[in-house]
């Protein structure tokens, strides 16, 4: 009978290993939770009723197995940013003149031109030459520690014993597949891009060793000492110091060159060993580099010139009106499923109203789809020809699912209507936009719950479980797992991951609050005015948002926005309450600048050096720029034919005047 019994458990301890496996490791569960709930419950009566049945095994000695869906969170020396897209010559013009601009320079730029390999991305932390970090891209400034993973890659040098190497240098590159590797493993993953990330993050390093990794270095985070020139020599030197480079890596000097590069090179792309989404350009010249550092998502040194996108041809079944965040009614075709570029294609935004009208389309028409890279698929143009006479023109709805009249705005600028039609903003009145709103709000770049998704906002909020961004910290998580398709074990991670988001950085926490025309920049702006929570609050309290006119980048369209988002009470209520349940950090102040709490004006124009440099360069040293003279001014800079009225304003107020000179010299 003990034999019978012990054969028993210890099949329902095997049964549990292999199940325990999947879901931590591979994040793909094999049985549904409710089931794996109920086998480890099967193991722990066992063990309750036949005291002689132990194992190491058991879940009641397992419980605490960190799952791989939490690695150790490691912060980046130096940000993992990604890179803004080109899609054509007009974009690649644009991009030089804007760096040119910069710089306050005219002399054409030499480019470092490599393909943009589709993988993930990773970065190595060598010290003393020894690899001793490996982390994840993460969300840019946090990743997951991942080094054992990482080195099971037999590209990534363990140690470089050349002499030249720097005492502390973050070496960053991609992760990926090769073609005829993912060929054997292809029906287990969407693509060789899922493939590799599924393989990297599993908890045990064995998994990720079975699944030929490759790895491409191709640039520097943080380096403690910076002997290269250009961007090229230093992939060469990551050549001699053991990593595998790509063979197709370039020097390149002018944007007509660029361009026929590109076009020879998409042809060739389907030669390669791994895919590659596009042509990645660096402005060579590493001083420069660092000269025009980054904006607030992307360097302004590089650019990702993708391939020219897929098309194909598909009916429109349907087409219903989408509210995003801001109110904005969006038309999104639906269409007969269409393979484009690998990619099963049903949804097809058409823009706004005015796009619809300009082309005519029809429900039952066909036509023309482009899907390009990782931008959503839009409909180019109807095929005229295959139009029945039965069809008729779309009646854009006037009203907002919601109910609510819709709205086009009046642009002054350009003295038109949008083309956007609108919910008139109302916050969280709108169902529509409410839903939208608390999807940002977990989003990624803002409060950022991982084990949240957009699709389990919906459904918490068709189960009215949701119905306001506080509600997510009040949920009943009893009652979530006995939903269908969650258990226990998921439903307590959902808990972890949404404790854990509870600690926020200020200039996050604006941004999760979804108000239109308040991006990440502006929201860091803000940020850094108002320091920390209570005097953030403060401003609305007391009615001082006009005073945020005065920062440098917030104008009167973010003022006004502000305004209107704090006229009304629920927004009120949710960002009172969430003050209340959140850990907001207070803005870390540069403390290392020695320009802390100075701020600073332009007048006129400056040599060799642009606006927007001048700018950073404050920054940097933690000053400040304001636009308009007040007393809360330190010094008015004067360029060349400065504006008198700006001289004679701060004379008369008794601020400190400075040539462009001893500008500089404060600096050095
Ligand atoms: S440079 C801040 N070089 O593209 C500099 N990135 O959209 C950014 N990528 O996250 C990285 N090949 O995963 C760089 N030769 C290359 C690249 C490359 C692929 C990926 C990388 C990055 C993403 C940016």
């Amino acid at each position: 009978m003990n034999k019978e019994v012990e054969k028993i458990y210890k099949k329902k301890i095997k049964e549990f290993q292999k199940h325990n496996k999947l879901y931590y490791d591979k994040s793909t569960p094999a049985i549904s939770d409710r089931e794996f709930d109920e086998l480890k419950a099967d193991i722990i009566n066992l063990e309750k009723k036949y005291s002689f049945l132990r194992s190491t095994k058991s879940p009641t000695d397992t419980i605490g197995f960190k799952p791989s869906k939490n690695f150790e969170k490691f912060k980046h020396k130096e940000q993992m940013l990604s890179l803004s897209n080109a899609f054509d010559k007009k974009d690649l013009i644009n991009f030089e003149k804007k760096i040119l601009n910069y710089l306050n320079n005219k002399t054409a730029l030499e480019y470092s031109v490599e393909p943009k390999i589709d993988g993930i991305s990773a970065s190595l932390t060598y010290l003393n030459g020894n690899l001793t970090y490996g982390v994840s891209r993460g969300d840019g400034s946090e990743g997951e520690l991942i080094t054992n993973n990482l080195k099971t890659i037999k590209d990534i040098p363990h140690k470089i014993l050349k002499k030249n190497i720097p005492k502390e240098i973050e070496i960053r590159g991609e992760v990926f597949i090769e073609k005829k590797d993912f060929e054997n493993i292809k029906d287990n993953f969407a693509n060789p891009r899922n493939a590799a990330s599924g393989s990297l993050r599993q908890k045990d390093p064995k998994e990720t060793s079975k699944i030929p990794l490759k790895f491409i270095a191709y640039t520097f985070g943080f380096i403690s000492e910076n002997k290269f020139k250009n961007q090229s020599d230093f992939l060469n030197e990551l050549k001699s110091w053991g990593f595998l480079t790509s063979d197709y890596n370039k020097v390149i000097k002018s944007t007509d060159e660029l361009v026929v590069f590109h076009q020879q090179f998409e042809k060739k792309r389907f030669e390669l060993n791994y895919d590659i989404d596009g042509l990645v350009y660096k402005v060579n010249n590493l001083q420069l580099q660092k000269r025009l550092g980054f904006t607030s998502n992307a360097p302004r040194w590089a650019i990702a010139h993708k391939f020219s996108a897929d098309h194909a041809y598909s009916e429109i079944l349907n087409i219903d009106i989408q509210v995003g965040r801001t109110g904005a009614l969006t038309p999104v075709a639906k269409v007969k499923p269409v393979n484009i570029g690998g990619v099963v294609v049903s949804n097809a935004t058409l823009h706004n109203e005015d796009e619809i009208i300009r082309k005519d389309i029809r429900v039952g028409d066909t036509v023309k789809i482009e899907r390009a890279g990782d931008v959503i698929p839009h409909v180019l143009e109807v095929d005229i020809k295959k139009r029945d006479g039965k069809s008729k023109k779309f009646n854009f709805p006037k009203k907002c699912p919601c109910g609510f009249d819709t709205i086009k705005e009046f642009n002054k600028i350009t003295k038109k209507y949008d083309a956007v039609r609108r919910c008139p903003d109302k916050g969280f009145e709108c169902e529509k936009i409410a839903v939208e709103k608390i999807k940002h709000f977990i989003s990624k770049d803002a409060i950022n719950i991982d084990g949240l998704g957009k699709k389990v906002v919906e459904k918490f909020w068709d189960l009215k479980f949701i119905k306001l961004p506080q509600d997510i910290y009040n949920l009943d998580y009893q009652k979530i797992s006995s939903l269908d398709g969650w258990g226990s074990q998921s439903a307590s991670n959902l808990k972890f991951s949404i404790e854990n988001s509870k600690k926020v950085t200020l200039d996050k926490f604006i941004f999760s609050l979804g108000i239109r025309h308040i991006g990440i920049e502006n929201a860091k702006i803000i940020a850094d005015f108002t320091k920390n929570i209570k005097s953030f609050l403060n401003f609305f309290k007391k009615k001082k948002i006009k005073e945020l006119i005065n920062i440098d980048g917030i104008g009167e369209t973010q003022v006004k926005s502000l305004e209107k988002f704090f006229q009304n009470k629920t927004n009120i209520k949710v960002v009172e309450k969430l003050s209340e349940i959140l850990n907001i950090k207070d803005r870390e102040v540069k403390n290392k600048g020695k320009l802390k709490n100075v701020s600073f004006m332009f007048t006129g124009k400056l040599q060799n050096i642009s606006r927007a440099e001048a700018k950073s360069l404050i920054e940097e040293n933690a000053g400040s720029i304001v636009s308009s003279v007040t007393k809360k001014l330190d010094y008015l800079v004067i360029g060349e034919k400065p504006t008198n009225r700006k001289v004679e304003q701060a004379k008369n107020l008794g601020i400190k005047i400075l040539t462009q000179k001893e500008w500089s010299d404060l600096l050095n």
